[in-house]
């Protein structure tokens, strides 16, 4: 995308999870890029810096503290903003946790919540704000799948289940919006590994050490930084892309994909355990 890119300006950006990491730096480059921002996040500490990065660019920004689990609060949080900006362009359906666990040892609790804020918190977003969108005549969706949205990993079933289903729903709302003449475009987001505090943050289960996890995440697999990101994120919202990866690792393991089909297990399979950490108890 050119410096000189006007297309943000103006418009009026929702960006949830916008407190850290991916979510962070999209805030802060759409402010650079002269959008109108509605910024929120569960983490009020992170937000607050968020925000105090956004408007020292000069953005108009609105903040809450918002779960988006929480059908109701998202759903009031949707008509809040369109009251406040009297229009919403862009939405990011971003926040999003991490756990890691075998289906063995892995808690429904735990499995539950990611899908509540993994999947349902997409849906939730969007179905929100799909309405204002529309009315918008400028719309654009944008959520936040993964590279495990593309691929299964052991000890990621939960988290895998929850962003195959945000790229499923994403990709028939897309089709919906295009054969019904809407004025919303939709992309779904894939980031490969991205330097932030996902994984840190996460949780796992019993026998597996999160800490581990995340020493792994942060050292080997994490080699895109949350800036960049935000970069390719929004150059492909610029061209309207269905599909925006993020990293060289997401590139190449899509291609392992789309060639191997269900072969790629195969590959996995013989990789993962020799770079996973080991279970302390469980199985
Ligand atoms: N970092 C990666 O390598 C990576 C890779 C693929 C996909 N993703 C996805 O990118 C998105 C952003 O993740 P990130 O890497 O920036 O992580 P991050 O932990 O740095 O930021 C996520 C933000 O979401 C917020 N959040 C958590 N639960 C929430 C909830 N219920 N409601 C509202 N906000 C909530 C957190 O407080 C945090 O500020 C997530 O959907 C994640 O699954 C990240």
């Amino acid at each position: 995308m050119s410096a000189t890119s006007t297309h943000f300006r103006g418009k009026v950006a929702v960006v949830t999870g916008a407190g850290s990491g991916i979510g962070r730096a999209l805030a802060v480059d759409l402010a650079g890029r002269g959008a109108r921002l509605a910024l929120s996040d569960v983490d009020p500490t992170g937000l607050a810096e968020t925000v105090r990065q956004a408007e020292a660019l000069g953005a108009e920004v609105r903040t809450d503290h918002l779960d988006v689990g929480e059908r109701e609060a998202v759903f009031a949080y949707a008509e809040a903003v369109q009251e406040q900006f009297a229009a919403v362009n862009i939405v990011f359906n971003n926040a999003g946790i991490s756990f890691s666990g075998e289906v063995e040892v892995s808690e429904f609790k735990d499995m539950e919540r990611i899908m509540d804020v993994d999947y349902w918190g997409v849906v939730n977003g969007t179905k929100a704000f799909l309405p204002h969108l529309i009315a918008s005549g400028d719309g654009h969706v944008v959520n936040t799948s993964s590279l495990f949205g593309l691929l299964a990993m052991p000890s990621q079933s939960a988290y895998n289940a929850a962003k195959f289903a945000v790229r499923g729903f994403t990709e028939s709302l897309r089709q919906e919006m295009l054969i019904d003449g809407r004025p919303v475009k939709v992309s779904c987001v894939h980031p490969g590994g991205i330097k932030t505090n996902i994984v840190r943050n996460g949780t796992a289960a019993a026998g597996t050490d999160n800490a581990a996890v995340a020493a792994l995440f942060d050292a080997k697999l994490a080699r895109t930084t949350a800036t960049e990101a935000a970069r390719v994120i929004l150059r492909g919202v610029e061209k309207g892309h269905a599909r925006i990866l993020v990293g060289a690792d997401a590139k190449v393991l899509d291609v392992l994909v789309r060639i191997t089909g269900s072969g790629y297990q195969r590959v996995i399979t013989a990789v993962a355990p020799r770079i996973m950490p080991r279970r302390t108890s469980g199985l």
